[in-house]
C-alpha cells in the first residue's frame, strides 16, 4: 500500500500541471459571456480523463453546462467507484484584491492560488492522480463524473442522473468538493445543510413623494423593508423565524480564536447566535441578507421610496425538509412588516440538506486510508454550505455508499479572493483516494 503513496508522489507533478491548466480556463458557468469557456474546460477535462487511461470519455449536457463522464470498467467481482468533481468555477471577483491573477497559478509558500484551485478543479487532479498512481489499472471499477454547473445549483443534475443513470451507477460514491479540518488533518464530511431563497418585495405607496411634503406622514417602503430584515433574527442573533428544525452537530471545538482568524471578524465585533460553533454552523438554520435593489446613494433625492426589493437567503439543517423551510421563511415575511405594508415573496432555489450515516465498511476503509496518507485518523464534520447535489445522489443511487471528501482547507478563501490549495493537501487528498481504490477491492466491502 505504501508503494502506492510512493507513486502518488511521482504523479503529482504532472496532475499540479493539469490543475495549472484548468486554473487558466475562466469557466464561469453563471457569467453567460464565458460559457464558451466552460465547453473548453470540460473538453480539457475530457481530453485529460483520456489521457489518464480512460478507455470510455464522453462529455454530455442536458440543457446545462456540459459534465463529463468516463468510464473503466470494473475487473470481474470487483465494486465500481465514482469519483465527482466539478470544473466550473465562481466568478472571481475584483482583481485588484487577488496579490497575483485569478486566472494565472501561481504558487507562494506552499500553496497554489487562483480562481478554481481548490474549488473544485483540485477535485479533478486528484481523480486523475489517484487513477494514474494505479498505472490507470485500479483493481475497482472507476467512473469520473466531472460537472459544469455545481457553482449555479446543479440545476440539470437530476436530468443528467436520469439521462445517463446506467452509465453513472456505483457502489461507492466519492464527492471531492469539501473541506479538510487543517492542513494537517483531514475530515470526511458528514452533514450539509440545504440552501433556500427568496425575493421579498415591500411596497408602501404607488409613486414616490417629496419627503418634505410627507415624511413623517406616510412609511417609505425601505424603512418598512429594513424593519422586516431585522425581525428575522433576535437580540442575540438567533434566528427569529417560527416552525424551522435544529439538529445535533459533531461535538468538535471551534474556539473563537480560531473563529475570529478565519473569518476576519473585526475588533469589537462579536459573535452572533448561542450554541457552540459546530452547532450553529452544521446544526442549525442560518439567515442572511444576500442582496437589495433600492434607490442607490448616488442616485438617491429627497424621496419616500415606494418599493423596495431584498434577496434573503437561509441555510437549512440536515434533517429539515427544505420546502418547508421556505414556507416558514415566507410566512414570517408575509406577516412581519409593519405598517401594514404590502409584502410580496417570490420563492427561489430549494436544496436538501443531508447527513450520511458514516459507518459501515466503506467507511472503515476510509478511515484506514486517510490515516494511512495523512499519518492521523480523519475528523467527522458538518459544513454550513451546501452540496445539494448530495440528496439528489443519493436519492438517484440508494444503494450507494457516499463519501463527501475534499481538498479545501480553512485558508482556502473558496468563493472570495485569492483562493488556494495547499499542496501538501493536495498530495494527502490524492494519496487517501488512491489507497482508498485499493482497500475497495477487497470483498468484505
Ligand atoms: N464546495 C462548496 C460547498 C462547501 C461549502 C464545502 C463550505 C465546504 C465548505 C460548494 O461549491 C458551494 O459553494 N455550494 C453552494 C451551494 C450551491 C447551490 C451554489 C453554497 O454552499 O453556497
Ligand atoms: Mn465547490
Amino acid at each position: 500500500m505504501s508503494d502506492l503513496v510512493e507513486r502518488v508522489r511521482d504523479v503529482l507533478p504532472e496532475a499540479r500541471r493539469d490543475l495549472e491548466n484548468l486554473i487558466r480556463i475562466e469557466s464561469v458557468w453563471a457569467d453567460p459571456a464565458r460559457r464558451p469557456e466552460v465547453h473548453h474546460s470540460a473538453q480539457v477535462v475530457a481530453d485529460l480523463l483520456s489521457q489518464a487511461g480512460f478507455p470510455d470519455v464522453r462529455i454530455v449536457s442536458e440543457d446545462g453546462a456540459p459534465a463529463v463522464i468516463a468510464r473503466y470498467a470494473a475487473p470481474p467481482g470487483a465494486p465500481t467507484v465514482l469519483l465527482y468533481a466539478h470544473h466550473d468555477v465562481q466568478p472571481e471577483g475584483d482583481h485588484a484584491q487577488w496579490a497575483s491573477p485569478p486566472f494565472e497559478p501561481t504558487v507562494r509558500d506552499g500553496r497554489l492560488y487562483g480562481r478554481g484551485s481548490a474549488d473544485d478543479k483540485a477535485g479533478i487532479a486528484t481523480h486523475l492522480a489517484a487513477f494514474r498512481a494505479h498505472g490507470s489499472r485500479p483493481p475497482v471499477g472507476v467512473t469520473v463524473f466531472v460537472e459544469g454547473e455545481e457553482e449555479s445549483g446543479s440545476p440539470s443534475l437530476g436530468r443528467l442522473l436520469a439521462a445517463h443513470r446506467d452509465l453513472l451507477a456505483a457502489d461507492v460514491i466519492v464527492l471531492a468538493d469539501s473541506n479538510n479540518w487543517t492542513t494537517d488533518i483531514p475530515a470526511l464530511t458528514v452533514s450539509l445543510r440545504g440552501l433556500v431563497d427568496c425575493v421579498v418585495e415591500v411596497a408602501t405607496l404607488d409613486h414616490g413623494l417629496h419627503s418634505g411634503l410627507w415624511g413623517g406622514v406616510v412609511p417609505d417602503a425601505l424603512s418598512v423593508l429594513v424593519r422586516l430584515l431585522a425581525s428575522l433574527h433576535d437580540d442575540d442573533g438567533n434566528v427569529a423565524v417560527a416552525g424551522l428544525h435544529e439538529s445535533t452537530a459533531a461535538a468538535v471545538d471551534y474556539p473563537p480564536e480560531r473563529v475570529r482568524a478565519e473569518t476576519g471578524l473585526l475588533d469589537g465585533v462579536s459573535e452572533i447566535g448561542s450554541g457552540s460553533v459546530a452547532q450553529r454552523l452544521w446544526a442549525k438554520p442560518a439567515i442572511t441578507v444576500i442582496g437589495i435593489d433600492t434607490t442607490s446613494i448616488a442616485a438617491s433625492s429627497n424621496t419616500l421610496i415606494p418599493r423596495a426589493r431584498a434577496k434573503v437567503s437561509m441555510r437549512v439543517p440536515p434533517g429539515g425538509d427544505s420546502a418547508a423551510h421556505l414556507d416558514a421563511l415566507r410566512a414570517h415575511l408575509e406577516t412581519h412588516a409593519p405598517w401594514g405594508a404590502h409584502v410580496t415573496v417570490t420563492p427561489g432555489e430549494v436544496g436538501q440538506p443531508y447527513a450520511i450515516d458514516a459507518s459501515g465498511h466503506v467507511y472503515d476503509a476510509a478511515r484506514v486510508a486517510f490515516r494511512q496518507a495523512w499519518g492521523v485518523d480523519p475528523v467527522d464534520v458538518g459544513i454550513g454550505g451546501s452540496i445539494p447535489f448530495v440528496a439528489e445522489f443519493a436519492a438517484a443511487f440508494p444503494h450507494a455508499k457516499i463519501l463527501v471528501t475534499g481538498m479545501e482547507d480553512p485558508a482556502t478563501q473558496a468563493h472570495s479572493v485569492n483562493e488556494s490549495v495547499h499542496l501538501g493537501v493536495l498530495e494527502k487528498a490524492a494519496a487517501a483516494e488512491a489507497l482508498l481504490l485499493g482497500m475497495l477491492a477487497a470483498p468484505t466491502v
